[in-house]
C-alpha cells in the first residue's frame, strides 16, 4: 500500500502518530511561515502543514504544488490550533517531513470544489473532473449504498436475481426503441428493452417464484430532469400475489432503503386512486409534501348562487366545472403578484384567474366584486374551507383542464414559495389507473402502461362491451414527493384474455402473433397468477440526494438533448463499418 490511512480518517486519537497518505491537491496556501494543503481522496480531505523555518526546502516544494497534483505525504498526525468543524478530520493536521509527487496535474477547466464556476456542459465534458467534486462524488457513493439495500433487502424477501438480453425485439412501453442493426442479418435490426417486461413474466413460467434484476433500460423519448435515454430500473416479478402483496413488499422495501441509507423512518403510505388523484391534485403524481400550505383542488358544486359571473356560467353551460384552491396565509399576495399568476394561468390555455382575499378580519374581497353578493363569496370560502389571511385562486372551464391547469398552479406556487422541502419524504400508492387512454391524434384508444396489464375483473364487462374509458386496471404507481418512482401491475395470465386484450387495442391475430407469439404461447402452458413493478433506481436515489435532476446521481449520463459530452456521442461511424452493416 502507498498509504497507512485515508484522508477522512484520521482523528484526535491518531495524534502523534507517523502516517502516510495519498491524494490529490485541492488548495493550496501559502502563509509565508506556514504552508498548507488541503489534501483529498475519496474518503475526505486532510489538512498538510509544511514549516518554513523547520524545513525550508520541503516548504518551498510544497508551495510549487499545483490543484490537482498527485502527492504521497508522510508526517505526524498533529492537533490544529484552528479546528475545522465542517470536516470529519477537522481537529488534526499532518506536519509533513516527506514529500512525493505521484503525477502532476494540467489547470483543470473549472474549480474542483463543492461549489464549482464551471458550466453544466463543461463539467459534463470533463465528468471525471466534476466527480471528484463532494456533492457529486457522494451522490455516486449513496447510490451504491442503495444498490446494496435493495440486493439485500430483495434476496433476503426470496427473490431472484437473473439477467436478460439486452439484444431483443421490441418491447410496447410506450417509448420508441433503440435499435441495433445486425451485420449478420442486413436490413434487420435488435430493439434495445424499454424494460424486461416480457421476459420477468416469462420467468415466472419458468416456475422462478419471485424475480428481481437492476437493470439498464433504453427509451428513445424527449428528455427532462428525471427522464434519461438509458437508465436503470430495480425490475421485479413475483408469482401466486395479488395487489396487497405487492403494496406490503413494495412499501417494505422503500421503507428499508431509505432506513438503510439515510436513517429516514419512511412516514405510512397512504393510498389513492388515480380518479382522485386527478380530481384534487391535477396529477397522477400528487406531491403531498405542502398540502398544509397549499390545498388539494376543491370544487363548488352548487353553482346556482354564482351564475351571475359570466366566465363560472359559461363553464356550467357547457357541463364543465368551478373549482380552486386554497393558498394559506397569503391573502397579503400583492396586486403584482395576483397579476401575475393571472398571467400564468392564461398562459396554460384558460381565460382567466378569479380570486378571494379571505381577510383578516373574516371579510372578503373578490376580483370581481360587483358579480357576488357577500353571502356568494361567504358560501365560496366555506366549501374551501378558508381561514382569515387565506386567499382563494378559482378557474372555470372544462373540468380535466381546470384540475390539470390548478395541479399545475400548485406546483408553481410551491416552488416559487420553496414549500418543496426535499428532506421530507411523502410517499403515496396511486392505484386504479385506467386500462386506456384516448388518443386524440389517432382517435383511438391505446393502452396506458403497456398490453399485459390486468384488467380489473369487475370492468371485463366493460372491456367486452366497447365502454373502454371506464375499464379499470390493476395498476399502481409508487409516488414519492410528486414523482412517479414506481410503477407495475399485476398481469393477464389467461392467453384468452390477453388476446381480447390486443384485440381491444386493434392489434390483429397476426400481428399479436408476429410481436408476442412467444408470450401468448407461453401462456397457454399453464401461466401462474403473478404481477410486479419497477422502480426508478435514478429518480429513488436523486430523491435522497435531495437533487431535482437524476443527471446527479448517474456516472456518466448524457446531456438533455441525449450526448455524452464527454465521448461525443452518438458519432458516424466509418465507411467500412457502415458498409458490413449493410448501410451505404
Ligand atoms: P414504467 O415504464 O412505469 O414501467 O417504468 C418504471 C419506472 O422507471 C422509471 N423510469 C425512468 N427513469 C428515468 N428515465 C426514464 N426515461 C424513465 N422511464 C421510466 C420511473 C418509472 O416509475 N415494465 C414496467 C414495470 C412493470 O409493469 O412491472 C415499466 O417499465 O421511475
Amino acid at each position: 500500500m502507498l498509504r497507512t490511512h485515508t484522508c477522512g480518517e484520521l482523528r484526535i486519537n491518531h495524534i502523534n502518530q507517523e502516517v502516510t497518505l495519498c491524494g490529490w491537491v485541492q488548495k493550496n496556501r501559502d502563509l509565508g511561515a506556514l504552508t498548507f494543503i488541503d489534501l483529498r481522496d475519496h474518503f475526505g480531505i486532510t489538512q498538510l502543514v509544511f514549516n518554513m523555518d523547520s524545513n525550508p526546502e520541503l516548504c518551498l516544494q510544497a508551495r510549487e504544488l499545483g490543484r490537482e497534483f498527485v502527492v504521497s505525504a508522510k508526517g505526524i498526525v498533529k492537533v490544529r490550533s484552528s479546528k475545522n468543524k465542517n470536516i470529519d478530520t477537522g481537529e488534526i493536521e499532518i506536519e509533513v517531513f516527506d514529500l512525493k509527487i505521484l503525477n502532476s496535474a494540467k489547470t483543470p477547466p473549472f474549480t474542483i470544489e463543492d461549489n464549482t464556476d464551471g458550466g453544466d456542459e463543461l463539467r459534463m465534458k470533463f465528468r471525471y473532473l466534476d466527480l471528484r467534486r463532494k456533492p457529486l462524488h457522494s451522490n455516486i457513493v449513496l447510490r451504491h449504498k442503495t444498490l446494496q439495500a435493495v440486493r439485500n433487502f430483495l434476496t433476503h424477501t426470496g427473490f431472484t436475481e437473473i439477467e436478460t438480453p439486452f439484444l431483443i425485439k421490441s418491447t410496447p412501453e410506450g417509448a420508441r426503441d433503440f435499435v441495433v442493426p445486425s451485420r449478420m442479418h442486413p436490413d434487420s435490426f435488435y430493439a434495445l428493452p424499454q424494460s424486461p417486461q416480457t421476459f420477468k413474466q416469462l420467468l415466472m413460467m419458468s416456475g422462478f417464484d419471485r424475480y428481481f434484476q437492476i437493470v439498464k433500460c433504453f427509451r428513445d423519448e424527449d428528455l427532462r430532469a428525471d427522464r434519461q435515454p438509458e437508465f436503470t430500473q430495480i425490475d421485479c416479478e413475483l408469482s401466486f400475489i395479488e395487489l396487497s402483496d405487492v403494496y406490503q413488499i413494495f412499501t417494505e422495501m422503500v421503507k428499508t432503503i431509505l432506513k438503510e441509507v439515510k436513517n429516514i423512518d419512511l412516514p405510512e403510505v397512504p393510498f389513492m386512486t388515480y380518479a382522485d388523484a386527478m380530481k384534487f391534485y391535477g396529477s397522477d403524481k400528487p406531491d403531498l409534501r405542502f398540502d398544509d400550505k397549499i390545498s388539494p383542488i376543491f370544487f363548488l358544486e352548487n353553482s346556482e348562487t354564482v351564475n351571475q359571473f359570466p366566465p363560472f356560467a359559461e363553464a356550467i353551460a357547457e357541463n364543465g366545472s368551478i373549482a380552486g384552491i386554497v393558498v394559506k396565509g397569503k391573502a397579503e399576495y400583492t396586486r403584482k403578484q395576483l397579476d401575475a399568476l393571472t398571467e400564468k394561468v392564461k398562459s396554460w390555455g384558460l381565460k382567466g384567474l378569479f380570486y378571494i382575499k379571505h381577510n383578516a378580519d373574516q371579510s372578503l374581497k373578490s376580483s370581481a366584486d360587483k358579480f357576488f353578493t357577500t353571502e356568494n363569496l361567504e358560501q365560496m370560502a366555506e366549501v374551501a374551507n378558508s381561514n382569515p389571511n387565506d386567499l382563494l385562486l378559482m378557474v372555470s372551464g372544462k373540468t380535466k383542464k381546470i384540475q390539470k391547469v390548478l395541479g399545475d398552479l400548485r406546483l408553481y406556487l410551491a416552488e416559487q414559495e420553496n414549500y418543496k422541502d426535499n428532506t421530507i419524504y411523502k410517499p403515496l400508492w396511486v392505484t386504479d389507473f385506467p386500462m386506456f387512454e384516448y388518443n386524440e391524434e389517432t382517435d383511438s384508444f391505446t393502452y396506458m402502461h403497456h398490453p399485459f396489464t390486468s384488467p380489473n375483473q369487475e370492468d371485463i364487462k366493460l372491456l367486452k362491451s366497447g365502454d373502454l374509458e371506464n375499464v379499470r386496471a390493476l395498476a399502481y404507481d409508487f409516488v414519492l414527493n410528486g414523482k412517479e418512482v414506481g410503477g407495475g401491475s399485476i398481469r393477464i395470465h389467461d392467453s384468452e384474455l390477453q388476446a381480447l386484450v390486443f384485440k381491444t387495442l386493434g392489434i390483429s391475430d397476426e400481428e399479436a402473433k408476429d410481436k408476442f407469439g412467444f408470450l401468448l404461447q407461453a401462456l397457454s402452458f399453464g401461466a401462474p397468477p403473478h404481477g410486479g413493478i419497477a422502480f426508478g433506481l435514478d429518480r429513488l436515489v436523486a430523491i435522497m440526494a435531495e437533487t431535482d435532476s437524476i443527471r446527479d446521481v448517474i456516472a456518466f449520463p448524457k446531456n438533455n438533448a441525449g450526448r455524452d459530452l464527454m465521448l461525443d456521442a452518438p458519432a458516424p461511424i466509418d465507411e467500412i463499418q457502415k458498409k458490413e452493416l449493410g448501410f451505404s
